[in-house]
Order: C-alpha cells, then sequence, then structure tokens
C-alpha cells in the first residue's frame, strides 16, 4: 500500500551512522539509517521506508488505471513473497525485513492480562452486545495468531481497520447532510481529525515496514473494506453500537501500545524518529491534532518527537484520546450530550460564566505544562535542544494563545 498524499512534507535525506563504505567515516548526528530499507541490507545498514520516494512522480488517474498499476505491483509483491517462502523452506538466506531489522518484540499473553486488568476496573467488554463482542473476540484472536512475533505488521493491520470507523462515520454523516436529515458538521470535524491522526499512525507504521509483506496488505485491505461497510450498515441502524464498537477496538489499541512500550523502552530508545512522525507531531499544522484532544485543554498537548520510544508514547496517548472521544460519542447518542472539538468549545456557544471557568482551567493547566517542560529539560540538558522545538518558542506559542485568549 502506498503512503497517502501528505502536502508539505520536508524531505530530509540524512545519511547517518551504520557501516556503509559511504558514510562510514562522516561525522553523522544520529545512528543506523544508512541504505533504503529492503535493498541489500545485508551488511546490517538499513533506514527506514522512504514515503515520499514512494509517491515521487504520482498524479491522479482514472480507477482503471490505477488498479490495473496497483494490480502490477502487488503481482510482484507475491511472487517475491512466494520466492521468499520458498528460499526459507529450503534453507536459503532470505531476504531480510525492516520491521524484522529492528528487533522489537510483543507479548501477547501479557496484552491479554492488560484487557483483563483494565475490564475489572471498568467493563466495557462485558456491558457490550452480543454482536460486538463476537466480532470483537474474533479480531483479536485474529491479530494474535496472524501476527505473532511481528508487531510492527500487527501495528499496520490494525492502524489500516482502525481508521475505517470514522470513514464509515463520515460517509453516513455526509448522507445525512445531503438529504437535509440532520446536520452535525461538528462531529464530521472529530471525525475527520481522527481519521487524519490513524492515517499518521499508519504512515509511521509503513516507514517502518509493517507492510513489507504482500500477504498482510492483501490481508489488512479486504479486512478493511468488510469492516467499513458492516460499520456504515451499523452506524444507520444504531450509532451507539457502533461507537461501542470502536470504543472496544481503541481500548485494545491503547492495551497493546502500552504493553510494545513497555517491553521495548530500551530498545526503542536507541531508534531514531521517522521524519513522517517528526512532522506530524512537532511541525505539522496542529489544527486537526488539537481537534480530536476533546478531553484537554486547546494547545496544551504537544508532544515532543526525539526518538522511537517518543514516537509511540504519542501514538499511545492518541489512543487514549480516541477512547474518550467514542465514550463521548456513545454519551452524545444515549444523553444527547453534544460532543464538542476543543475549538468549538472555547470560541462558540458557551454561556460567559462557563467560558471564564474553561479559561481559568486552561491556564491553570498550561502554566502547569509549562513548569513540567522546564523541570523535564533541566533534566535533559542541552543535547536535545538541537533536535527538538525549542521550548521557548512552545511557551510563545502557549503565551501567544493566552494573550489571544485576554487569559
Ligand atoms: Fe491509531
Ligand atoms: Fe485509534
Amino acid at each position: 500500500m502506498d503512503g497517502g498524499f501528505v502536502p508539505g512534507w520536508k524531505v530530509v535525506e540524512r545519511k547517518v551512522g551504520g557501516r556503509p563504505s559511504t558514510c562510514r567515516r562522516r561525522r553523522v548526528p544520529r545512528p543506523v539509517i544508512v541504505r533504503k530499507a529492503g535493498e541489500d541490507i545485508d551488511d546490517g545498514g538499513w533506514k527506514y521506508i522512504d514515503l515520499m520516494e514512494r509517491q515521487k512522480d504520482d498524479k491522479p488517474g482514472s480507477a482503471l488505471w490505477l488498479g490495473g498499476r496497483y494490480f502490477q505491483r502487488e503481482l510482484a509483491g507475491i511472487f517475491s513473497q512466494v520466492f521468499d517462502t520458498a528460499k526459507g523452506v529450503f534453507g536459503f538466506k532470505t531476504r531480510p525485513v525492516l520491521a524484522h531489522q529492528l528487533g522489537l518484540k510483543l507479548d501477547n499473553d501479557m496484552v491479554r492480562e492488560r484487557e483483563r486488568v483494565r475490564e475489572e476496573k471498568t467493563p466495557l467488554y462485558s456491558n457490550s452486545p452480543l454482536p460486538s463482542r463476537i466480532i470483537y473476540s474474533t479480531v483479536c484472536w485474529f491479530l494474535d495468531a496472524a501476527y505473532h512475533e511481528r508487531p510492527i505488521a500487527r501495528f499496520w493491520f490494525l492502524e489500516t481497520v482502525a481508521r475505517m470507523p470514522y470513514f464509515a462515520y463520515l460517509s453516513v454523516l455526509h448522507l445525512y447532510e445531503t438529504f437535509g436529515w440532520w446536520h452535525v458538521s461538528e462531529l464530521r470535524k472529530i471525525h475527520f481529525a481522527e481519521d487524519w491522526n490513524e492515517l499518521h499512525h499508519l504512515l509511521i507504521m509503513e516507514s517502518l515496514g509493517g507492510d513489507s509483506v504482500w500477504s498482510d496488505r492483501f490481508l489488512a485491505s479486504h479486512a478493511a473494506l468488510i469492516y467499513y461497510w458492516v460499520l456504515v450498515l451499523t452506524y444507520f441502524l444504531s450509532p451507539s453500537m457502533s461507537y461501542n464498537f470502536s470504543e472496544l477496538l481503541e481500548n485494545h489499541a491503547v492495551d497493546t501500545y502500552g504493553e510494545f512500550i513497555d517491553e521495548n523502552e530500551e530498545q526503542l530508545k536507541t531508534l531514531p524518529a521517522p521524519d513522517v512522525a517528526r512532522q506530524y507531531y512537532e511541525n505539522g499544522d496542529l489544527y486537526l491534532f488539537d481537534t480530536f484532544q476533546t478531553a484537554v485543554p486547546l494547545a496544551t498537548r504537544r508532544p515532543k518527537c526525539d526518538d522511537l520510544y517518543d514516537v509511540f508514547c504519542n501514538i499511545f496517548r492518541d489512543e487514549q484520546e480516541h477512547v474518550k472521544t467514542m465514550e463521548a460519542c456513545s454519551d452524545y447518542t444515549k444523553l444527547g450530550i453534544f460532543i464538542q472539538s476543543p475549538h468549538q468549545r472555547f470560541y462558540q456557544g458557551l454561556k460567559a460564566e462557563v467560558k471564564a471557568e474553561v479559561k481559568a482551567e486552561v491556564k491553570a493547566e498550561v502554566k502547569a505544562e509549562v513548569k513540567e517542560e522546564e523541570k523535564e529539560e533541566e533534566k535533559q540538558g542541552e543535547e536535545r535542544e538541537t533536535q527538538t522545538k525549542p521550548p521557548a518558542l512552545m511557551r510563545d506559542e502557549r503565551q501567544k494563545f493566552e494573550d489571544g485568549m485576554g487569559l
């Protein structure tokens, strides 16, 4: 699967560390990344997949042309996988896969244990309708079986499927708006922001080589297609049930990423953050990022992205936000409590006293966050300042925000 088009990406060719003869003696800022993933990496050198390379010189075309091109590529993927499998069967050395090279692991039993503990504290699965429980259990069983000891491929599958609820909700809400049955553009905005966020999770996994095996791509795209239509129908019949199922799946993502981070902390801290992650979390337009933070004040979540550990922690936090949003959406279907993005909450529809309350809350939280950042920076020293967004800049932005809000 190709990376989606993300306007404004900065292509940075980083020649760093590792063993290739061309850069062995250069002074380089970071370790490991050296060569295009999947190409001649037997000497131990590798680099993340360059997503911009994939879409270079690409342009829109008819469905026939795009489909034909895709089929051609996938056919090559089938042959490549069959060839590699045969080599493995006959004891020959197979082509190394980037996702394996990273040396990351995930214990399925520990993920299940986390789910069990969470369920004990806040029962969700046991209170869900029977069809949701059956589908959810089947999906979890499939993930454990098909992606055993392949966490990056598992995440790539999960992120491909995780976008489908938002596609489905957007499709149905568009239809309702077109027919004039229901106008809820704010809800559409939140779902689009979540979709944009899931897209970047997916692109991060692609840059780590999560989609490099043809059978994984085949399974994910077909599962996603089926899941999309199931969700469209479910949303037609019962938005509440649909949101409930998404909440189950988002919780599963939280548990899986949480376990993965704990198990691989040391290794992740040695690996650099992919460009797409840095672009999204540090340099991108954060309007949509703020939009799906329904449980925190506006512009208060500004995650760092120094290494792969930070990246996975950010994804973990994003998934937690998705759970909260799905919870809020479920409440909306049951209680009619309108769900709003932080932008909407601040600027529209609030009574003066509520507005003042929210402003005070924001002010306190912003101050606390800045203090925390300052402490953190003192600990980390000057080393990181060259690679991260300067904290002073973040404070300036917050100051601007506070000034704009009249805080
Ligand atoms: Fe995700
Ligand atoms: Fe998610």
